[in-house]
């Protein structure tokens, strides 16, 4: 897929570019002081309002880190706030600049920040990522692990943190109980699944009839069809279920929940949990956790688990990533500035 997108876009040495451990970044223009490139949205709508133009660099403040952007990849977040679906949470001030993940190289270090130098190859949960540069808090910052290519870590902030936390705080889960992941062989499904396996939980992945065979890879227990009634009349009572899909399939789940059990959603609480007072209902915002962060981005260099990466494609056609991103069934999109 690298091939394809570098064949449309021409190489790397007429883009004015250089490889960084496997990764394309921009090596001149930045250095020069001129306003930086961003996909930019000025009103809500569908992908076609995302216009890459010219945007004003980020100013750097007290403990943050100025970032060359490497690759950022695409949430459904990103095109939720793009459409004006997620406006009541997350409100875009226009112009406004979209996406939640970022890898890259520290261009400049701002007062107060120790730890990190010009030059080191970072990853984060941020704000305004699809863009050539970002600033950072330093807290949010972790180095990528030798070895990892930075556009593979810049998949990983936000469905990592998400996945992580969905099973270790809002779903508790202890060793030896049993947890239901919907979505599982979605970018948070998936971590969510290796999170529960690592606290030695008993996994049942849930996912659509048509990705049975697909799921059997994750090394879940069990995987069952989640639009397959007869499937899900079969399965018992569950200690928890880490849900990453919401709708209806989130009320049917809710009920498959022992007494004391846990239902953990980052869609927010389903219909009818009120229904369920014996159910803990933990809805969740993830939050950044870059020591976190760093252990799965080890794991998945030493290929102990995967988030499929589906495409890179250039910033420039931000658009054309989310929309295909928005109907559902790839990997992670990874645009590079
Ligand atoms: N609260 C938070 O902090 C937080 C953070 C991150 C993400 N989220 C939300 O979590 C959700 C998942 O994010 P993601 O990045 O993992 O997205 P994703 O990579 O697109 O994964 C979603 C997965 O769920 C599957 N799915 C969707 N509807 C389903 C259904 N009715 N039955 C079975 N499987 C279904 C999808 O299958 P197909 O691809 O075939 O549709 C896909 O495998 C999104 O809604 C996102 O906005 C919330």
């Amino acid at each position: 897929m690298l091939q394809v997108w570098a064949e449309k876009y021409a190489t790397a040495a007429e883009m004015g570019r250089r490889s960084v451990r496997g990764c394309i970044v921009w090596e001149g223009r930045l250095g020069r002081g001129e306003a930086m490139k961003a996909s930019v949205l000025h009103e809500y709508g569908g992908p076609d309002k995302l216009q890459y133009e010219d945007f004003p660099d980020p100013k750097l403040g007290e403990g943050e880190v100025l970032v060359r952007v490497a690759g950022a990849s695409i949430n459904p977040v990103d095109y939720k706030m793009r459409s004006g679906e997620a406006k009541a949470r997350f409100p875009v001030a226009f112009p406004g600049v979209l996406g939640r993940d970022l890898a890259g190289v520290v261009r400049e270090v701002g007062p107060g920040v120790t730890g990190f130098e010009p030059g080191d190859q970072v990853m984060a949960l941020t704000q305004a990522t699809y863009a050539e540069l970002a600033a950072v808090k330093a807290s949010d910052l972790a180095k990528v692990p030798e070895g990892l290519e930075l556009t593979a870590a810049a998949t990983l902030p936000l469905v990592v943190a998400t996945g992580d936390q969905l099973i270790r705080k809002a779903c508790a889960l202890a060793a030896g109980q049993t947890v239901l992941v919907a979505g599982a062989l979605g970018s948070v499904g998936r971590v969510a699944v290796y999170a529960a396996l690592t606290a030695g939980a008993k996994v049942i992945a849930g996912v659509r009839k048509k990705q049975v065979d697909e799921a059997k890879g994750l090394g879940a227990m069990e995987v069952v069809a989640l639009d397959d009634e007869d499937a899900m009349s079969e399965v018992g009572l569950l200690d928890a279920v880490a849900d990453t899909v919401g709708g209806k399939t989130a009320t049917t789940l809710l009920g498959k929940v022992k007494q004391g059990g846990v239902f953990g959603t980052l869609l927010g609480p389903p219909a009818g949990a009120y229904m369920h007072p014996t159910v803990r209902v933990a809805a969740m915002m993830a939050e950044p956790d870059p020591a976190t962060l760093v252990r799965y981005a080890e794991a998945i260099r030493d290929k102990r688990f995967a988030v499929p990466v589906d495409r890179l494609l250039p910033l420039r056609d931000a658009g054309e990533g989310q929309a295909i991103a928005e109907k559902g069934g790839v990997g992670k999109i990874v645009l590079v500035p």
